[in-house]
C-alpha cells in the first residue's frame, strides 16, 4: 500500500517536471531586476504576509520563487518571458481566494504575478460596458458600477478577486437572471506563454475567448475584462425561512430539500435562493433575494413554503441593491479598501447535478443521518449550501454545454460542501467532509454528478470530466497548442495530471 503510494506520488512530480526543464531562481530575479520589474523574494520584510494564503490548511505548502507585482500589461509580459526564460512556472494571484491556494502555483519555486495593484475598475456609458484589472474585488465592482446604476452577476464575498472568479464561472443570486460572471465577459486582454498578447472576444481568436470562460489559467494571464452590465434593480425582496428541526428526522429533512428540489424547476430566474444546512444540520435556511415588486415575490414564495411547509422563521424585507449585496455577504459594507479579509482554515467539496437526475429523497435522508451520527471535534463547523442554478427560464441553462469551457447547463443544483476549523485542520475533518459527499450520493450514478471548478477540491479524483465534462478534449488540444512548453502548468490545469490529495 505504501509503496504504491509512493510510485504514484513519483509519477506525479516528474509528470510536472517534464513540462519544463529545471528552473532557475537566480536567473529569474536577475531578469526580473533587468526588467525593472516590481518583485519580492524571501528576505523582503513583507514576504511572510504576502505568501500566507487565504485558506490556511496552506500555510507554507507553496512558497512562490518570487512575486510579481505588475502595474502594466507590459511587466506581465516582461515577468512571462523572464519566467519562461529561466523554466520556472508562472501563476496569477488576484483575490488570492482560491480554495486551494492556486493562485501560488502547486509547487514550490512559482513565479507569482499577484495582481494587486492591478484593480481598476472603469465603467462606459456609451456601450454599458465595464473594463475591469483582475485585482479588483466582487465588492468594490459591485460598489462602482452602482455609482452608474449598473450591476453585473457574481459571488457574494466581496472580497473574492475577479481574476480567479471570472476564470472558472462566477455564480451569484442574480446568476439566474443574469447568468455567470464568465457568461458577462464580452472581451479580454491575456498575455500567453510566449509573452504574446492577445484581445480575444467573439471575433477575435474566438477559441481562446471560449476556453478562458472557465479554465483561464491554463490559458494565460488576463490582464482585463470587458464585461457587460446590466440596469440595477432599485430595490430586491430579501427573504429568508428558517426551518428549525431540533431532532433531525431524516425524513423531515429529506421532505424538505426535495420539495425545494421539486419546486426549483418552475422557479421564475428573477428569484436568487440558496438551501443553507447550518448548526450541525439543526437549521435549514431558505433564503437570497428576489429581482422584482412584493406582490410577485408573494406568489412565488406562496408557492414554495406550500412545497416546503411553514417555517419557524420568516424574514422579508424590501432593500436597496445594495443593501441586499451586504445582507446577503453576511457583511457591513461591500468596500475592501485598506481592510484585508480575515484568513481561514477550511475544506470544501462541491456537486453539480444534471436537470435529468435530481437527488433522491433516500440519499438525501442517507445524508442527514451521516451528519446527525458524525462525529467532528468541537472546533470544527460545517454547513452545506444547495444553490439553485438552473430550472425554469435560468440564463445560465440558456447557453449550450459547449457554448463556454464551463459545462455545466443544463443542471439544476450546484452543491457546497464546506467545512472550517478553528484549531489545526485533522485527517476527521478532511473524512468528515468526503464522508458527507458518499452520503448524498448514496444510491445514485455517481458519474452523472460533476464539479465546480471556482469551488477547486485539489482532491478529486476524476476532475478532467467532473469540472469540464465534454469540454475538456477540446480544451486539452488549446492548451497544448498556446502552451507546449507548460508555462502555465500546475495541478488540475489542462493538461495537468491526476493529482494526488495534498
Ligand atoms: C469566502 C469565499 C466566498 C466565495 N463565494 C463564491 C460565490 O458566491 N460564488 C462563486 O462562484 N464562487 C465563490 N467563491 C469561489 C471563488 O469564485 C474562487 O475562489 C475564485 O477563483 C477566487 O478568485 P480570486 O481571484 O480571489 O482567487 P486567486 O486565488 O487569486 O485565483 C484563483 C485561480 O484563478 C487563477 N487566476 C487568478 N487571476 C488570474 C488571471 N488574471 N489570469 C488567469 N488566471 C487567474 C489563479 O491562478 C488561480 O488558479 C468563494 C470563495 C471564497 C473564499
Ligand atoms: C541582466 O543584466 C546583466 C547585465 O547586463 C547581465 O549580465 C545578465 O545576464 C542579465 N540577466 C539575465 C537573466 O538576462
Ligand atoms: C525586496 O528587496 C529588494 C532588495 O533585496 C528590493 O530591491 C526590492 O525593492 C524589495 N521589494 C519590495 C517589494 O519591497
Ligand atoms: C515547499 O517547501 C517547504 C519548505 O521547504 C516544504 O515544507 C513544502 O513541503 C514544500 N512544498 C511542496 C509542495 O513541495
Ligand atoms: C466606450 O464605448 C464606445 C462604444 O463601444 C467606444 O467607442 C469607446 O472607445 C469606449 N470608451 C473607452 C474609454 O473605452
Ligand atoms: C522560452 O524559453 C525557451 C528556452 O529558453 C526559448 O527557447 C524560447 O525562445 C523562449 N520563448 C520566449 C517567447 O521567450
Ligand atoms: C425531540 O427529542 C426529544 C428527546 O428525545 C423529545 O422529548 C421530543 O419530543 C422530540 N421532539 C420532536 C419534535 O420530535
Ligand atoms: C409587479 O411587477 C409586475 C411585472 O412583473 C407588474 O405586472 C405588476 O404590476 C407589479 N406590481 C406592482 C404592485 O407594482
Ligand atoms: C421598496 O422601497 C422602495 C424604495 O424605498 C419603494 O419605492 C417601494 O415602494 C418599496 N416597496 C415596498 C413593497 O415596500
Ligand atoms: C498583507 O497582504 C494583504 C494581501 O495582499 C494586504 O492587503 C495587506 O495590506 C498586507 N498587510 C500588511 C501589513 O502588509
Ligand atoms: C421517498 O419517497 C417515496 C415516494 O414518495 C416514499 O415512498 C419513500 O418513503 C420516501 N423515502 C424517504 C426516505 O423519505
Ligand atoms: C456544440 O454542440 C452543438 C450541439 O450539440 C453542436 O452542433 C456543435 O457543433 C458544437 N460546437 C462545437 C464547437 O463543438
Ligand atoms: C505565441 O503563441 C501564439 C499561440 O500559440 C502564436 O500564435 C504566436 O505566433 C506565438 N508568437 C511568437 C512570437 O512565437
Amino acid at each position: 500500500m505504501l509503496a504504491f503510494a509512493f510510485v504514484l506520488l513519483c509519477t506525479l512530480a516528474s509528470a510536472l517536471a517534464n513540462q519544463v526543464f529545471l528552473g532557475s531562481s537566480s536567473t529569474l530575479t536577475s531578469c526580473l531586476v533587468n526588467n525593472s520589474l516590481n518583485f519580492e523574494v524571501s528576505h523582503n520584510s513583507t514576504w511572510p504576509n504576502d505568501t500566507t494564503p487565504f485558506n490556511l490548511r496552506y500555510l507554507g505548502h507553496y512558497t512562490p520563487a518570487a512575486i510579481v507585482y505588475p502595474t502594466l500589461t507590459s511587466h506581465v509580459v516582461a515577468a512571462v518571458k523572464c519566467a519562461n526564460e529561466s523554466g520556472i512556472h508562472v501563476s496569477a494571484l488576484s483575490g488570492g481566494h482560491s480554495y486551494s491556494a492556486s493562485g501560488y502555483g502547486s509547487q514550490n519555486g512559482t513565479l507569482v504575478i499577484m495582481f494587486r495593484d492591478m484593480a481598476q475598475i472603469t465603467y462606459n456609458s456609451s456601450d454599458a460596458t465595464a473594463t475591469i484589472q483582475p485585482g479588483a474585488r466582487l465588492g468594490d465592482v459591485a460598489l462602482e458600477l452602482n455609482k452608474h446604476g449598473r450591476a453585473m452577476a457574481h459571488g457574494l464575498c466581496p472580497y473574492v478577486g475577479v481574476g480567479g472568479h471570472a476564470g472558472f464561472g462566477g455564480w451569484g443570486l442574480s446568476s439566474r437572471s443574469w447568468g455567470l460572471l464568465i457568461d458577462q465577459v464580452v472581451a479580454a486582454d491575456l498575455v500567453l506563454a510566449n509573452g504574446t498578447e492577445r484581445h480575444v472576444s467573439d471575433l477575435q481568436y474566438p477559441d481562446l475567448f471560449w476556453a478562458i470562460r472557465g479554465a483561464s489559467s491554463s490559458f494565460g494571464i488576463v490582464t482585463q475584462y470587458i464585461f457587460k452590465t446590466h440596469q440595477a434593480p432599485a430595490t430586491v425582496i430579501r427573504y429568508a425561512y428558517g426551518y428549525q428541526n431540533p431532532n433531525l428526522s431524516e425524513d423531515a429533512f429529506a421532505k424538505l430539500l426535495t420539495s425545494y428540489q421539486t419546486w426549483g424547476y418552475t422557479a421564475p430566474k428573477e428569484i436568487g435562493i440558496v438551501a443553507n444546512v447550518w448548526n450541525g444540520g439543526k437549521l435549514v435556511e431558505l433564503g437570497g433575494y428576489y429581482m422584482g415588486n412584493l406582490s410577485d415575490f408573494t406568489r412565488i414564495s406562496c408557492s414554495l413554503l406550500q412545497a416546503t411547509g411553514s417555517p419557524n422563521t420568516m424574514y422579508v424585507e424590501n432593500r436597496t441593491w445594495v443593501a441586499a449585496l451586504i445582507e446577503v455577504a453576511g457583511a457591513t459594507t461591500l468596500s475592501t479598501i485598506g481592510k484585508p479579509d480575515d484568513p481561514r482554515t477550511f475544506f470544501a467539496k462541491s456537486l453539480v447535478t444534471p436537470t435529468h437526475s435530481p437527488l433522491k429523497n433516500t440519499s438525501l435522508a442517507m445524508f442527514a443521518r451521516y451528519f446527525a451520527q458524525a462525529s467532528i471535534p468541537p472546533t470544527t463547523s460545517w454547513f452545506v449550501q444547495f444553490e439553485l442554478w438552473g430550472g425554469r427560464d435560468s440564463v445560465i441553462m440558456s447557453i449550450p454545454a459547449n457554448g463556454t469551457a464551463y459545462p455545466h447547463r443544463d443542471h439544476l443544483w450546484t452543491i457546497q460542501f464546506y467545512a472550517y476549523s478553528d484549531a489545526t485542520w485533522s485527517e476527521t475533518d478532511t473524512n468528515f467532509v468526503n464522508g458527507m459527499v458518499s452520503a448524498i450520493t448514496y444510491n445514485m450514478d455517481g458519474t452523472t454528478l460533476g464539479a465546480y471548478a471556482n469551488y477547486i477540491d485539489p482532491t478529486l479524483t476524476g476532475w478532467q470530466s467532473k469540472y469540464y465534462a465534454g469540454n475538456y478534449a477540446r480544451l486539452a488540444a488549446i492548451q497544448k497548442e498556446v502552451d507546449p512548453r507548460g508555462v502555465f502548468m500546475k495541478a488540475q490545469n489542462i493538461g495537468a495530471p491526476e493529482i494526488l490529495p495534498v
